[in-house]
């Protein structure tokens, strides 16, 4: 019936706007010899995340119902980097024959064999390819119809890429590499960005045609338009306008370079989201951070990993923040801080460094020269300056004199020192833990505390002081400190 036609392309037309119809091919499997590295080449990290884990990332927003990710070169590290942050890919093995047409050909027989979807082919060396650009990629092959489209782009420096040779009609011919080009070939400015959508059928049709006599001994994915152009089908291809989506990371240069990159356009969105970066270029953001409106980050400094600042704080400058929560407007300056929590109004710095387990309640302060470790420091507590506090719990409104360290090692075990609200210590306080100061307590300048203070109580352990007079005029007669101390005492 009419109406069932009418149904059925509906229906066609519905599952094209979902993913029911897509798999994404991640290819990971290559050495990345050009890196120079021990590290897999896609585990190198930019803004945070391996740079396989950025093209995961994306293929997750497209929600494909299927993800694969081929691997071979160190496989075993890169399935444990990925595993856990990508429950939903497959990992796919590639074997002894090399290339990228061999490694989505292993892609493909694993996907299920009436899938007759789409298939986006991705590589894990790309990174900065957006969920926006692809579903529009995506799009665009679906309108023309093609058994294939490619990603291009025009560059003016088209080394180390595919060439895309067109023909008289303006169509796509086929593609040639780098190594197996001849001078004509190597002077089109069009490459390939190694970013393709085919029919799985396209692909389980042609794949088994793709040979290794080329250059490098290897299968070609980029045969594959050739194949098909001579079947007498039709190649389309999408040219890009922005070109740094299709940059590949090869070598370390292009490595920095795509991480630059990507965190001008990290940077950018928190900016567009109200944050204030005073200096782009000297603000390092990872993926995972989260910032809040009315945040001001100061040049130098780096918010990484799962970092969370809260609305008015003030970053910078010179801080690294790795896995810390700040709180609603506070200062945080030429800090060094990781797993730390710093509380609302709290200050930070200048030169501390707050190590993992460190909790800074509200309008408390951490100043210069302190360093934490594992310390609860209660709400309005200030450990201003010079300080060492490692396993420590302290109350609220305490106040650690200059210097005041706790003695937490015994060389074999670590103790915990626990401090009571509104303690004060005295300047160069060592608290040998395990040790309590009670509620109130205070301590004399240069105390060495062993034993526990009660609450309310005053410790003192230096002695007395004692002066013997003249002992400088008797003992060091004739030096500047005997003529200037008689000097004073004569005048007096
Ligand atoms: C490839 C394309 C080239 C394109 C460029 C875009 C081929 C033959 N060439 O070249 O036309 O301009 O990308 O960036 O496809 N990989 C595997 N298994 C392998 C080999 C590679 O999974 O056997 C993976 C790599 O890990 C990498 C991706 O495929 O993620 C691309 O491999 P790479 O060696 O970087 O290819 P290019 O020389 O850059
Ligand atoms: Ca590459």
């Amino acid at each position: 019936t009419a109406f069932g036609a009418v149904r059925s392309r509906f229906e066609s037309w519905r599952r094209s706007m979902t993913g029911n119809n897509l798999a994404i091919i991640v290819l990971a499997a290559g050495q990345g010899t050009r890196m120079k590295s021990r590290l897999p080449k896609v585990l190198h990290p930019i803004s945070g995340r391996p740079l396989v884990g950025h093209v995961l990332t994306t293929a997750g927003r497209l929600q494909a119902a299927h993800v694969e990710v081929v691997v071979r070169h160190e496989r075993d590290q890169v399935v444990a980097a990925l595993q856990a942050d990508y429950p939903d890919a497959v990992f796919v093995d590639q074997d002894d024959i090399p290339g990228t047409g061999r490694a989505v050909q292993v892609a493909v027989d694993a996907l299920p064999p009436d899938f007759d979807g789409d298939v986006l082919v991705l590589s894990g060396d790309c990174p900065l390819a957006d969920a926006d650009t692809l579903s529009a990629f995506l799009a665009e092959h679906r309108a023309s119809g093609a058994p294939a489209t490619l990603m291009t782009a025009l560059v003016d420096d088209p080394t180390g890429y595919g060439r895309v040779v067109r023909d008289a009609d303006g169509g796509v011919d086929r593609i040639v590499e780098q190594k197996d080009a001849n001078a004509e070939e190597a002077a089109v400015r069009e490459i390939n960005a190694g970013m393709y959508v085919f029919r799985a059928a396209t692909l389980r049709d042609y794949l088994p045609r793709v040979g290794v006599d080329n250059a490098q001994g290897e299968m070609y994915l980029t045969d594959v338009p050739g194949l098909l152009r001579r079947d007498g089908d039709r190649v389309a291809a999408s040219v890009v306008s922005d070109i740094s989506v299709t940059f590949g990371v090869n070598d370390r240069a292009q490595l920095a370079e795509v991480g630059r990159l990507l965190n001008q356009r990290i940077v950018r969105r928190w900016q567009l989201e109200g944050v204030t970066v005073i200096d782009p270029t000297t603000t390092w953001i990872d993926d995972d951070a989260t910032l809040a409106p009315d945040v001001t980050i100061l040049p130098n400094t780096q918010i990484l990993r799962a970092t969370t600042v809260a609305s008015g704080a003030v970053i910078g400058p010179d801080t690294t923040l790795v896995d810390c929560e700040v709180g609603e407007d506070a200062i945080v300056r030429r800090t060094d801080a990781t797993l730390a929590v710093i509380g609302a109004e709290a200050t930070v710095g200048p030169f501390s460094f707050l190590r993992p387990g460190t909790v800074l309640g509200a309008k408390g302060k951490i100043g210069a020269y302190v360093e934490t470790k594992n310390a609860e420091i209660g709400e309005g507590s200030k450990v201003p300056h010079l300080s060492y506090v490692g396993d420590a719990t302290i109350g609220r409104g305490v106040n650690l004199g200059a210097s005041t360290i706790t003695a937490n090692y015994d060389d074999v075990n670590k103790h915990r020192t626990e401090i009571g609200d509104e303690v004060h210590t005295g300047s160069h306080t060592v608290l040998v833990a395990p040790v309590r100061l009670g509620a109130g307590a205070k301590t004399g300048a240069g105390a060495v505390v062993r034993k526990d203070v009660p609450a309310g109580a005053l410790a003192m352990s230096v002695a007395p002081q004692r002066n013997i007079e003249g002992w400088v005029e008797k003992n060091r007669a004739g030096t500047g400190a005997a003529d200037a101390a008689s000097r004073e005492n004569s005048a007096e």
